[in-house]
């Protein structure tokens, strides 16, 4: 039996730990296996992306992490609740930018005289100062997940999970928040898990590449990326891990053949 502390030292060690995860789903021609047996650690301030085709179960994975599903077989634990940000930014239209923020503050328990001002310190952090008063729709796509980014860090999660978060943005807006996400990372220590089918966007953010197959999805290979930072997607030295992840990745599309 394991004691309080043993569980206490356990429990941070591991941002997330996936031990042996499988998911199911019931379809026409009865259960369809979209994971299989994924096992998967993210150390205290790692982070790590998830990479892989259209359809190979990321969001799935990144679902079951969040506690919004449960596996079919496995485990997940993870330390605390994390934290979500997704392709939409999910935002409520009818609040200001600052309001939303404050939403998610007093959804955590922050007493009301401190949330303004810890709102105006997290769109500080996303290089949104002066924003707090804005509505949705005065702004840009890449402001709204700057706001979107602000609000899943006013959850003081220890794991944040993203999922294709700019996946909808311009590749030079995409650019700007890549360096805002690893400046934050880097400042915060939290630890990310990242989610995209973009392979320059994986190298260029992670320290770890973990390549999904598809059909069922599983853990076809990983990659340590250290490349220092200041990286930019253009670095040759991403621009290189990248080609060479892309051939392994259009063998695994190549041999599920549906693409
Ligand atoms: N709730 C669900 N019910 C049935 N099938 C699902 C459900 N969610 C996802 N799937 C199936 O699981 C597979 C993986 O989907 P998804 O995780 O969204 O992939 P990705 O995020 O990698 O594009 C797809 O074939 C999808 O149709
Ligand atoms: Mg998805």
């Amino acid at each position: 039996m394991a004691t309080p502390l043993a569980e206490a030292a356990e429990s941070v060690e591991h941002a997330a730990r996936l031990a042996h995860v499988s998911k199911s789903f019931a379809g026409p021609g009865g259960q369809q296996l979209v994971l299989d047996d994924i096992s998967l650690d993210v150390a205290p301030g790692e982070f790590v992306t998830l990479l892989g085709a259209s359809g190979c179960g990321k969001s799935t994975l990144l679902n079951l992490v969040a506690g919004l599903d449960r596996p079919t077989a496995g485990s997940i634990t993870t330390d605390g609740r994390p934290a979500l940000m997704f392709q939409e930014h999910a935002l409520f239209p009818w609040l200001t930018a600052g309001k939303n923020i404050e939403l998610a503050l007093k959804l955590q328990g922050v007493p009301k005289p401190q949330r303004r001002g810890r709102a105006e310190e997290l769109l500080e952090l996303v290089r949104l100062g002066g924003a707090y008063g804005k509505r949705v729709h005065e702004l840009s796509g890449g402001m709204r997940q700057r706001v979107a980014m602000a609000r899943a860090l006013a959850q003081e999660s220890k794991l944040l999970l993203m999922d294709e978060p700019f996946a909808a943005l311009d590749a030079i807006t995409r650019d700007v928040l890549h360096e805002e996400l690893t400046r934050i990372w880097q400042e915060t220590g939290l630890s990310v898990l990242f989610v995209t089918h973009n392979v320059r966007e994986a190298v260029r953010l992670a320290q770890r590449v973990v390549l999904l197959s598809s059909r069922p999805g599983r853990v076809a290979r990983e990659w340590t990326v250290d490349i220092p930072h200041p990286r930019r997607i253009e670095d040759a030295p991403v621009a290189e891990l990248s080609l060479e992840i892309t051939d392994i990745l259009r063998g695994e599309i190549r041999r599920h053949g549906r693409h």
